[in-house]
């Protein structure tokens, strides 16, 4: 056994606690949780996406459930930048886990407009651009699919991020997300974060009309999880291995072992999403668990696990 294991990573110059962050929309603004966990005891939070303006999301039912996962079309229902400043940011402040604020807009304009209204806050410590939301008419996704577009408002919100960190957070609705990555990355960004929700449908058959208002909604939860694994990995062997760029990744976390897959797969850091609507206290059950994990394997420095894949043997069969 390792007598120190340390869990703390430094993900673009911030050194954070533990690998572990909650993923936006999954746990508003901070208040929402602070009942059920610590969340001082996580190494990151990521709020719900701000745009300039509040925005009332997309007509209901927004969300349904599915076989181990779910669909949501919230449409990036939020409270808007200023009410954000006004209600929010002062119970941020009081957060010791790394905060990062995830933007959204509709035109690049937008995008940069908040970050530059947010770049000079104590509280936050870097952005995450939302550029992969699959329910949103304008904005979202379409802005994260081209890899010119995405080196165009990854550039733009970088100049307004100053000095704060700025992380990238990509879709994997895309014929090669290598591709969009190094965009992200030349453009700027200092870390990625991967994936957003996939782009699904569900329809009840007694109307034969989708659940969703929307028809369509982001799938997530551990439905997702190996591809996300996949991705992870890909993004990391083909962009960003050897450089200092690190990668967040996301889809389907719900236990230590789950995050564990992630980090051997490239992620310097994880965050837990769907699974905290099941368990708001699993991303720091998930943190301990990451740590037992490694002294179990005599790890005594987690950077030894990450992008660890072993691929050398063929397992014929
Ligand atoms: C209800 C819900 C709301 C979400 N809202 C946002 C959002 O506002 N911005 C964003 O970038 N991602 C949003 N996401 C995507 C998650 O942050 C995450 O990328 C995705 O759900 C995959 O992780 P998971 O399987 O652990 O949930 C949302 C996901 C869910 C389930």
């Amino acid at each position: 056994m390792s007598e120190v294991t340390d869990i703390s990573v430094d993900f673009a110059g911030l050194k954070l606690a533990n690998p572990v962050f909650t993923a936006s929309g999954t746990c508003g603004y901070g208040d929402e949780l602070a009942d059920f966990t610590d969340i001082n005891a996580l190494g990151g939070f990521i709020t719900k996406s701000i745009t300039l303006k509040p925005r009332k999301g997309n007509p209901t039912p927004r969300i349904v459930e599915t076989d181990s996962g779910m669909l949501n079309a919230i449409g990036l229902a939020n409270i808007g930048l200023e009410a954000f400043i006004e209600e929010k940011l002062p119970i941020l402040e009081k957060i010791s886990a790394a905060v990062f604020v995830n933007v959204a807009g509709e035109t690049i304009d937008e995008y940069v407009a908040v970050t530059e209204r947010l770049a000079d806050k104590k509280a936050i410590a870097g952005f995450e651009l939302n550029i992969s939301c699959p329910n949103v008419d304008k904005g979202g996704i379409s802005f994260g699919t081209e890899p010119a577009q995405v080196a165009r408002i990854t550039s733009a919100v970088k100049k307004a991020a100053g000095q704060k960190v700025l992380m990238v957070k990509l879709s994997p609705a895309v014929t090669d997300i290598s591709t969009i990555a190094r965009a992200a990355v030349e453009a700027g960004a200092d870390a990625l974060s991967l994936v957003n929700t996939f782009t699904a449908m569900v329809i009840d058959i007694e109307t034969a009309e989708p659940v969703l208002a929307n028809k369509t909604g982001g799938l997530s939860g551990p439905a997702i999880k190996p591809i996300a694994v996949y991705l992870v990995n890909k993004v990391y062997n083909e962009v960003t291995k050897g450089s200092r760029i690190p990668i967040l990744g996301l889809g389907g976390i719900r236990s230590a072992s789950d995050a564990v897959e992630f980090i051997i797969a490239g992620a310097s850091a994880v965050a837990v999403g769907t699974a905290n609507f099941i368990e708001p206290a699993c991303a720091v059950k998930i943190a301990e668990g990451i740590k037992k994990y490694c002294r179990r394997k005599n790890i005594s420095n987690i950077r030894e696990l990450a992008g660890s894949l072993r691929t050398g043997s063929t397992n014929s069969l």
